[in-house]
């Protein structure tokens, strides 16, 4: 009996070209590069400009990937799920933006809302909709320029963030349904609602008309970001039946270095097993997953054949994780 898996052909990054340093930023926060780099790991980040948009840098990240995979937008896709926090505007999505830009025409485009677990929901919606045969080929992408809703004057939310965008490109293929095979293996998502107040942004289209700025209660996300991503990692490798030393790569969300420290020790996994981007390009929500992704498949460490386990959590609280056969 055969399945459908969907499996990766290509993957691509872009980050916007203004650098931003912990010594510049310290010229007009009150922070630190030594208070930055021993809490959280970063060193800089990347900052759109005025005029680059998340389509602009989702747009950038799309051609890569598609040109890796060899797919054709205008002839051979005919899915884009893009996780955003930031869109260009309330509506349309994003994601019809970029499909515009990129000449597709047929098929369906559109917006997936789930904060720095944006590409982990993304992934598993497209993975998803290939299963069931409502699309062939899917561009799924995590973009943010969440500078946009930093309060500059909050030295305890402004210095973690940064802006770029990720994306890959899966087709539904034919599989025996191996471990061995390639393509998403399994997945699993989460969500707790009562968790709003740890991190939300204190505006929005209809409370107050404005896009407000992001409010976090930094320890008490540092406490379940831990537990919940060890937690889903257990889940998924379980679903697909195999254990923590059957994986060859965790590509986790890049929120802060001791984040990925602490779970890495509580799951046990080898610490060189772990993709670490979080010090060249600082928290980009939704985006963070796919561009530490692409750091790691570009510089030879991932491999075809290989097992990678992406996982991320975020605002809501959301949390999720992925398992694919590279
Ligand atoms: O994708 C999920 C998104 N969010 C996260 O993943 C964030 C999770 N949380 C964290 O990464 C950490 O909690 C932070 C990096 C945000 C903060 O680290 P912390 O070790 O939990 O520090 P803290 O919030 O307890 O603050 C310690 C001190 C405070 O001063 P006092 O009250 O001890 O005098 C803060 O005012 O550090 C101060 N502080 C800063 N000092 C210099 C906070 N931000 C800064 C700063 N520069 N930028």
């Amino acid at each position: 009996m055969t399945v459908i898996r969907s499996v990766i052909h290509g993957c691509g990054s872009y980050l916007p070209p203004r650098l931003v340093t912990n010594e510049e930023l310290a010229k007009t926060v009150d922070t630190t590069d030594e208070w930055i780099q021993s809490r959280t790991g970063i060193r800089q980040r990347h900052i759109a400009a005025d005029g680059e948009l998340a389509s602009t840098l989702a747009l950038a990240a799309a051609k890569k990937a598609l040109a890796q995979a060899g797919v054709a937008a205008e002839t051979d896709l005919d899915l884009i799920v893009l996780a955003t926090t930031t869109p260009d505007e309330t509506f349309p999505a994003t994601a019809t933006t970029v499909q515009a830009a990129l000449g597709m025409t047929g098929g369906a485009a559109f917006d997936v809302q789930a904060v720095c677990s944006g590409f982990v929901y993304a992934l598993t919606v497209a993975d998803s909709l290939l299963q069931t045969g409502q699309a062939r080929t899917a561009l799924v992408i995590g973009s943010e320029v969440f500078s946009r809703i930093l309060d500059w004057d909050d030295r305890g939310t402004c210095v973690l963030f940064g802006d770029g965008a990720g994306a890959v490109v899966l087709r539904a293929e034919e599989s025996a349904g191996l471990i061995s095979d390639r393509g998403v293996l399994a997945t699993k998502l989460h969500s707790d609602g009562r968790m709003h107040d740890a991190l939300y942004v204190d505006g929005g289209p209809g409370a107050t008309g404005t896009v407000g700025h992001v409010r976090m209660q930094g320890r008490e996300v540092f406490r379940h970001a831990v537990v919940n991503m060890a937690q889903v990692v257990e889940e998924v490798i379980a679903a697909a039946g195999v254990t923590l030393d059957d994986v060859d790569w965790l590509v986790p969300h890049q929120a802060n270095k001791r984040i990925l420290d602490s779970t890495a020790k509580k799951l046990g996994i080898d610490p060189g097993k772990v993709v670490v981007t979080v010090d060249l390009h600082a928290n980009t929500s939704a985006a963070s997953v796919p561009l530490a992704l692409d750091v790691a498949v570009q510089d030879g460490r991932i491999k075809r054949g290989d097992l990678v386990l992406m996982e991320a959590m975020g605002g809501g609280f959301t949390w999720g994780a992925c398992l694919v056969r590279w």
